[in-house]
């Protein structure tokens, strides 16, 4: 019978040690009886990116990388992008089921009912300078929204869940709202008439007319994509928002750690990078210069490369296939053909190829964002509002999982061993260094 475990040997002292493995993973603290003498602290991995570390056991997002699979609760992404809704996705990953119609009925009603934000809400957003970044605006405001909810710090299910509410019906209000502070345009409220997606359009782009009434090819495209975007499983941003939770702090300042982190350039902020390159190479016939300069080092191919997928994202597929749908309605938008380019020649390049680099989700979500009239600035903020289902469902996860405490991962030092204090006058380099 084939054993469960590992055995390593300590080439150090010839001890032999056995690790169980569960799940596919042994647990990073059974290295730590693998000690040279009792005053050392124990063997610890270095993994200093999460290469290949979990971080947590999960039941929400499943991701085979090589495959190119992506599945929510087991669904695949492909039947949920077809077939459900951003509100029904949400309430998946939040409860593990999809929702009976009764239950999408009272979900939606219950986030429909929540849109609102404090008035107070707006003299925060309007101290922002006028060329504010809006995901900068977002971070602090869904950040200031702890204030406003002082009970959110309590972890009974009724508190939880009345938070998640909030979170989710409030987050495209204070997108909008950011949104419309940029433009120097008037805040725009909720019209309970319309879906999630309908009424984010409205807040945005309402101006004179009594009743905005959304595109549905473009509600639906907006709704395609907040449910390719609403979970990734342990992404960086995700990863913010499990470890800053697990101080348990409210879920609002949890959630502004999310959306921090996916701010940066390698996460959220890839698909505004994408636009800009392909401004900067500007015509077809410059990519094989602007691939050159990118396998010399001289910057990445952005919208490529993932650190799970060695395979086309399934998410990139199903967007670019919605592309030319959402081009019909709106205007074609002129980079699509450098991007379509950039793609056939990188899939066929050597660096690329043994690198297994594919286009990647923000590879063309920026191209269809700018066709629906959102500025760049706006790209990740487009991303923050359903990843934070996403985010919810794993903070709710990991504040349910017995195991859990405080994140707080070890370190190996290297700095210098103990040495006395040197006062001022007697400083010489020298005489301080070791
Ligand atoms: N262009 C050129 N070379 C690349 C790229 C790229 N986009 N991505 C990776 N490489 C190279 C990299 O230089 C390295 O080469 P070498 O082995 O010769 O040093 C190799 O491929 C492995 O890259 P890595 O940086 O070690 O991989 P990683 O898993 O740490 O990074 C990534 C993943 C997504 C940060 C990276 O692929 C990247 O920077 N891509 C561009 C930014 C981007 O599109 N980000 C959006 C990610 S998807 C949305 C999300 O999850 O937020």
């Amino acid at each position: 019978m084939t054993r469960e475990t590992l055995t390593i040997i300590d080439n150090r002292t010839g001890k032999t040690y056995e690790a169980p493995i569960e799940h596919g993973a042994i647990r990073a603290t059974d290295l730590r009886k693998i000690r040279i003498s009792e005053d050392d602290f124990g063997l610890m991995s270095y993994d200093p990116a999460f290469m290949n570390t979990a971080s947590c056991r999960s039941t929400i997002t499943y991701i085979d990388g090589d495959k190119g699979i992506l599945r929510y609760r087991g669904y695949p992404i492909e039947q949920l992008a077809k077939r459900s809704t951003y509100l029904g996705t949400a309430y998946l990953l939040l409860h593990g089921e999809l929702p009976t119609a009764t239950e999408l009925n009272d979900w939606t009603w219950q986030i429909t009912h929540h849109t609102w934000i404090h008035e107070n809400m707006k003299k925060f957003m309007d101290g922002f300078h006028h060329d504010a970044h809006p995901m900068g605006m977002l971070i602090s405001s869904v950040a200031a929204f702890s204030t406003f909810y002082p009970e959110a710090k309590d972890g009974n299910r009724e508190t939880r869940h009345l938070q998640i509410v909030r979170l989710i019906a409030k987050m495209p209000t204070l997108a909008a709202f950011a949104y419309r502070h940029s433009r120097g345009l008037p805040y725009a409220y909720a019209d309970n008439d319309l879906t999630y997606t309908g009424n984010f359009l409205n807040m945005l782009f309402k101006t004179t007319e009594v009743k905005y009434k959304p595109d549905p090819i473009l509600e639906k495209a907006l709704e395609v994509l907040f449910i390719l975007h609403a979970d990734h499983e342990q992404n960086c941003s995700t990863n913010a928002v499990r470890s800053v939770g697990s101080s348990q702090v409210d879920p609002y300042c949890a959630v502004a750690a999310g959306t921090a982190a996916l701010y940066g350039p390698l996460h959220g902020g890839a698909n505004e990078e994408v636009l800009k390159m392909l401004q900067v190479i500007g015509s077809k016939d410059r990519i094989p210069e602007f691939i050159k300069q990118v396998k010399e080092g001289k910057g990445r191919l952005m919208g490529f490369g993932h650190r799970v997928y060695k395979n086309y994202d399934p998410r990139a597929k199903i967007i670019k296939q919605m592309a030319d749908e959402v081009f019909s309605v709106t205007r074609p938008n002129p980079l699509l053909p450098i991007a379509l380019e950039l793609e056939r020649i990188a899939l066929q390049d050597e660096y690329f190829v043994s690198r297994r680099l594919y286009p990647n989700v923000d590879f063309y979500s920026g191209l269809i964002y700018q066709a629906l009239n959102f500025p760049m600035e706006m790209f990740p903020v487009l991303f923050a509002i359903p990843r934070t289902s996403g985010w919810l469902a794993q903070w709710q996860e990991m504040r349910l999982d017995p195991e859990q405490k405080i994140a707080r991962p070890r370190q190996v030092y290297l700095g210098p061993s103990e040495r006395d204090y040197v006062p001022i006058g007697r400083r010489d380099a020298g005489a301080q260094r070791p």
